[in-house]
Parts: structure tokens; C-alpha cells; sequence
């Protein structure tokens, strides 16, 4: 068992900067595009046979030293009870957005291993074939909110927070009700063999600093602190544009800090202390050529050399353009110039 992701989110010293890629499962694969042709994304997402391949597609082919579980952030969606649809090139539809009370009345709280037993399942089988950690995840509060209020993705999130600033009752009771479904989903994802958990927060960096703190923040500091009593798998937080965040964010009571590429790490480092971090290669960086891609990655990794662990990532998630060779090129960058 390779132990390196673990290590390194604890804060102990490894040999080498452990990997992974968001999204390393996905359409920049042909192997993966291969599976995706016989299923729908969401067929893909309920068949743990399916799930399990492409989620061990990425390690195999170019040995990151942990696997994320391919499922989707809007999966305990569909438990609470709302119809999610996805469009060819659009991402996610929910055909009947939340927008008011009667809407929030509508949502229930699904035990998470009756309604979603396919993702427990996945994990199961996934520790039997893995010799990397496994890492499951949830979307945070305020990100899976996004979707159900706009009904879909968005560009300047009206609809959001509108409700957040016109009725914050509404607002705040979809947000107590996301955030129990999230957290029971994650507790049950440990019990079933999950080594490590992310929080996807994409939208945070839309937030005001002091929205974020009234509006975003408390949901995920409660699915920490619920965790932390039962269970002490290393907890990873991701806020996506979120270095002007980073002092609210440390204060979540995550082990490991995401960071995307628009802050230096060596900054991050300066302000996060008590943290490891994951990050923070521009996800378009893969474009590189191989000389200046290598060289990107060797002053990440040198300045994150303080920090109390360094996890090497994107600052998003892949895209689906990305040649597979250039992914094997920085894997082998960051292994070999990390070493020590
Ligand atoms: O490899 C992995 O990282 C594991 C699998 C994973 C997927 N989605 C698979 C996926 C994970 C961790 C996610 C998280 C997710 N999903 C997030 C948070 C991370 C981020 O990118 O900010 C969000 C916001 C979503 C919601 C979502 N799912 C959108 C907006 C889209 C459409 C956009 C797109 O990239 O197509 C998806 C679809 C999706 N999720 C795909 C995959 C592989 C593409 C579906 C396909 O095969 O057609």
C-alpha cells in the first residue's frame, strides 16, 4: 500500500510530493470516453462495475498515488428528491429549481446507504483492487445550492443570492437540509472504506468574504466538526477561487487546504500554518511544453517546501482537451523532482 497521500495530508515527511488530478477520471481519456460510449454519465455514476474501472483507469495508466472516486457532487441531489437531468455540452439540469419554501419543503434527508447504496458499493469494491488511498468527496453547501436555486451552472448566480439577501429564511433552511444529507453521505462513505474525504466548494470565490462567512461557511464547518466525532480519516477542503478566502477558510477545521492557481503557494504557505495543502498547478499549465511545464512544477513543489504537507494538484479540475501524454509527463515531473 502506497501511503504517500496519506502521510503528506498528516503532515509527515515523505519520500517524494505525492499527486492526484481532479477530475483524473474523465473525457480526456480514451479509455474512459470508451466506457462512457455503452452508459449516460449518470448510468455510469450507478454502476459500481463501471465506476470502479474508470475510477482505477487514471492510476494505472499513470500512477497517481490516490484514487477519487468517480461519482458526481450532485448525486445526493437526486436522493433528496429532485429530478437531475445531464444535457450533451450544457452539465447539469434540475428542471425544477428550488426557489421557495414549498421547494425546500419538498427535499428530504436520504439515508444515504438505502438511497445510494451503488457509491458504497463502488467504495467496497474499489479497496479491494487499490493500492493507493481512496478519496471520496461531497459537494459543500453553498456550491450544491448553486444548482438547485439556478437549476443548473450559472455565470453570476442571481438566483442565489437573491434568495440568500431577499428571503434568508428559505436560504437558510435549504442550506440546514443540504447540509445534513452531506454530512450523513460523507460519515457513510468512511464506514465504507473511504481513506480520505474532499469538499468541493467550485463556487465559493463568487462570495463577498462576509457573505461567504454568513452564508457559506457555518454549513461547512458543522459536516467538519460532525466527522471529526466519527471518524479521523485526513479532511480535504476545496475552495475554488478562494485565495482571498483563505483567512475565513483555514478556520474551517480542515486537515488539508485546496488552493486553486491564483495565489503562490509560497503565500498560502506563509498564511495557512497549521496546514497541509493541495495544489496548484493552472489546470491549462498541462499545455505547456515540457521543459516549461517542468519547470512550473518544480517551484511549486519548492514553494511549498514549508508547508506542513504538500499534496501536488491542479488549481481545478482537468479539462477534457488535455493530450494524455502531457499528464503523464507532469506525474513524472513531480515524482522525480520531488524526490528526496
Ligand atoms: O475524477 C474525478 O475527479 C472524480 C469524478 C468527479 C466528477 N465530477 C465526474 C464528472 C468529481 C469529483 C466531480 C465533482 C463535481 N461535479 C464538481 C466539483 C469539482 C469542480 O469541477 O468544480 C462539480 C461542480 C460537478 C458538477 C458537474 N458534473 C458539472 C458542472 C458537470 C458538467 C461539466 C463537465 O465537465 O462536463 C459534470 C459532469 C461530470 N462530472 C463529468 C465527469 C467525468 C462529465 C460527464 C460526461 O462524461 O459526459
Amino acid at each position: 500500500m502506497n501511503d504517500t497521500f496519506l502521510k503528506a495530508c498528516r503532515g509527515e515527511k515523505t519520500d517524494y510530493t505525492p499527486v492526484w488530478f481532479m477530475r483524473q477520471a474523465g473525457r480526456y481519456l480514451p479509455e474512459y470516453q470508451k466506457v462512457r460510449g455503452t452508459v449516460t454519465f449518470l448510468e455510469l455514476c450507478k454502476r459500481p462495475d463501471l465506476a470502479v474501472e474508470v475510477t482505477l483507469q487514471p492510476i494505472d495508466i499513470f500512477g497517481m498515488d490516490a484514487a477519487i472516486l468517480f461519482s458526481d457532487i450532485l448525486i445526493p441531489m437526486e436522493a433528496m428528491n429532485l429530478k437531475l437531468e445531464f444535457h450533451e455540452g450544457r452539465g447539469p439540469v434540475f428542471p425544477n429549481p428550488v426557489r421557495d419554501q414549498k421547494g425546500v419543503d419538498n427535499l428530504i434527508v436520504p439515508d444515504p446507504d438505502a438511497t445510494m447504496d451503488f457509491v458504497m458499493e463502488t467504495i467496497r469494491l474499489l479497496r479491494k483492487e487499490l493500492k493507493v488511498p481512496l478519496i471520496g468527496f461531497s459537494g459543500a453547501p453553498f456550491t450544491l445550492a448553486t444548482y438547485l436555486i439556478e437549476g443548473g451552472s450559472s455565470k453570476v448566480f442571481l438566483e442565489t443570492k437573491k434568495m440568500m439577501y431577499q428571503q434568508p429564511e428559505v436560504y437558510h433552511g435549504l442550506m440546514r437540509k443540504i447540509t445534513e444529507c452531506t454530512s450523513l453521505y460523507l460519515q457513510a462513505q468512511a464506514r465504507a472504506g473511504a481513506q480520505a474525504l474532499q469538499i468541493f466548494d467550485s463556487w465559493a470565490g463568487v462570495l463577498a468574504p462576509c457573505d461567504y462567512e454568513e452564508f457559506a461557511m457555518p454549513y461547512v464547518s458543522s459536516i467538519i466538526s460532525d466527522l471529526r466525532k466519527v471518524t479521523d480519516v485526513p479532511l480535504i477542503y476545496f475552495a475554488n477561487n478562494g485565495s482571498t478566502l483563505i483567512e475565513h477558510t483555514v478556520t474551517v477545521g480542515a486537515d488539508v487546504l485546496g488552493l486553486d492557481w491564483r495565489i503562490k503557494i509560497q503565500d498560502a504557505v506563509a498564511k495557512v500554518g497549521n496546514h497541509a495543502l493541495q495544489g496548484n498547478l493552472d489546470p491549462i499549465a498541462l499545455f505547456l511544453p515540457k521543459d516549461k511545464m517542468r519547470k512550473r512544477i518544480g517551484a511549486i513543489v519548492e514553494g511549498a517546501k514549508d508547508a506542513k504537507g504538500h499534496i501536488f494538484n491542479l488549481g481545478h479540475g482537468i479539462v477534457p482537451q488535455v493530450p494524455p501524454e502531457q499528464v503523464r509527463i507532469a506525474v513524472d515531473a513531480i515524482h522525480e523532482l520531488s524526490a528526496r
